[in-house]
């Protein structure tokens, strides 16, 4: 049994021991969830805890692919955890942003790829409005990438290699296909995908048509680096149209 007030920091608790016997228990007002100061707790928290790299904006080169494959490789040599996951923003059917973090396939001179089920609200979305935004943290370094753009379907063949070489477990998720639909029953969901599993495992070669690999063709990728002095540097690479040269502008923090 036990009641509680507060005396400035901390909350006094009666509490009744095994014993039968009263007493008081102070506990730090941070430590109870009823009283916790949302905000204050917020503010307290560390950001950008470093050491954080250098970046010299004028030093970096005229490929923003090097750049981002340079910072993804000082990502996972530091031990980021899931450095390659990166938020999927797109435009909703009903025209406002959807989000949403997805797994990086590849990099390469057309763009950065990722796959989705075409039936799913991002493969719709995307489907009807190609455009999309990529946005990469990498907390240990105080780094992020923001990447703006055009979405592109790759072919069949692409995409069909792709699922090939996903796990079974993977493949049968997505011959579910019912990615975000509302779920009622979790055995329905169990049975389904033993079935999926099953039908994986007895014809290897199955193609699900609707798994779509996609490059988002950036028109703009920003390349921001946290300073702990509050003077990021950052750099945004633009061009015109994906067979126009990039041209570098630095920005205000
Ligand atoms: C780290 C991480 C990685 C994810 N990777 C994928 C992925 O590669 N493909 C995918 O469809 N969903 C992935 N998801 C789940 C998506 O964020 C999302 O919940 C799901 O795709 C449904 O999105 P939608 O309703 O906008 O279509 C991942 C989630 C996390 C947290």
């Amino acid at each position: 049994m036990a009641d509680d007030y507060e005396v400035d920091d901390y909350v006094r608790v009666r509490v009744t021991l095994r014993s039968g016997t009263n007493a008081w228990a102070y506990l730090e007002r941070k430590d109870t969830a009823q009283h916790l100061d949302v905000r204050q707790w917020l503010r307290s928290l560390e950001v950008f805890a470093g050491p954080l790299p250098d970046f010299d904006p004028a030093a970096a080169p005229a490929d923003p692919v090097e750049l981002f494959l340079e910072w993804l490789r000082e990502a996972v040599a530091a031990g980021v955890p899931d450095p390659h996951a990166m938020t999927l923003s797109t435009i909703g059917e009903d025209g406002g942003p959807d989000a949403r973090v997805l797994i990086l396939k590849n990099v390469d001179t057309d763009g950065w790829q990722f796959a989705v089920h075409s039936g799913s609200p991002k493969g719709r979305q995307l489907g009807g409005r190609p455009r999309a935004a990529l946005t990469f943290y990498w907390p240990l370094q105080g780094r992020q990438v923001r990447l703006r753009g055009t979405d592109e379907p790759a072919s069949a063949e692409q995409s069909a290699a792709d699922l090939l070489a996903r796990a079974p477990s993977a493949r049968a998720e997505v011959l579910l296909g019912r990615q975000s639909e509302h779920l009622t029953d979790a055995e329905e969901r169990d049975r389904a995908f033993r079935a999926a599993l099953a039908r994986i495992e007895a014809e290897p070669d199955l193609i699900s048509p609707e798994w779509t690999l996609h490059t988002l063709v950036p028109s703009e990728i920003e390349f921001w680096q946290a300073d702990k002095g509050r003077l990021h540097n950052r750099l945004r690479y633009e061009r015109r149209d994906r067979h126009s040269p990039w041209v570098r502008h630095m920005l205000w923090p």
